[in-house]
């Protein structure tokens, strides 16, 4: 099924992207900290995949961290510019940037709208030095939270494809990590570390 918003729902981020900032309450930063904990090499080159406005990528700033924001949305990367983020416009599932050349990669509240999320998995493990974590924060699609979610985004016409943690752990172990859940809840957090190849 295709998203009234085309690949990605990314038309209608396009729309509301002078509005998402006020509306989206701030990014979790301490559970993305607790997923970059389980790098095994020191964080320098942080990539924020669909990153948007930069929501996650303001937080990690405030940590000492500045990511790399990517996203298709033109409206959304064009708000990340204009908070001072590095942004680059590309697409999670191939990704403009060069392999071993960052030493984390995050995506926040983005992984269930991805067209081919199979594709942006390869890309992390792509871009990620060994030793390095994909950390992704996402949404439990059960429980009462979780089918509210899942309908609420069916009934705007979003085309989301959302996991379970267990799930998204066997799916970032095919695509070659190490992985393991971080954080249980609704708003679940799981990372996927890059095995070093000494
Ligand atoms: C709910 S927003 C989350 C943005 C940001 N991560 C945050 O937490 O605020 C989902 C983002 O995914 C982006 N997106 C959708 N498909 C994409 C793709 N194929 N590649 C990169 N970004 C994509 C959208 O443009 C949008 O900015």
């Amino acid at each position: 099924m295709s998203s009234r918003f085309g690949p990605g729902d990314v038309r209608f981020f396009d729309r509301i992207a002078r509005f998402y900032d006020v509306a989206m309450p701030p990014a979790r930063v301490d559970r993305l900290r607790d997923g970059l904990a389980f790098a095994d090499r020191q964080i320098d080159r942080v990539l924020d995949v669909a990153g948007g406005t930069g929501r996650a990528s303001r937080g990690l700033a405030r940590e000492g961290i500045d990511p790399i924001v990517v996203d298709v949305s033109a409206g959304m990367l064009a708000r990340a510019r204009a908070a001072g983020h590095a942004a680059v416009r590309g697409d999670a599932g191939d990704l403009p940037i060069a392999t071993d050349s960052v030493d984390a990669a995050v995506i926040v509240d983005a992984l269930h709208h991805l067209p081919d999320p199979a594709a942006a998995l390869e890309e992390a493990a792509r871009v990620i030095r060994p030793g390095g974590v994909f950390v992704v924060q996402e949404f439990h699609p059960r429980g009462v939270r979780g089918r509210a979610l899942v309908a609420a985004e069916a009934v705007v016409g979003f085309d989301s494809t959302f996991w379970t943690p267990e799930e998204l752990c066997t799916t970032l172990s095919g695509a070659g990590f190490e992985a393991r859940i971080v954080r249980e809840g609704f708003g679940y957090v799981v990372v996927g570390r890059v095995p070093r190849r000494d």
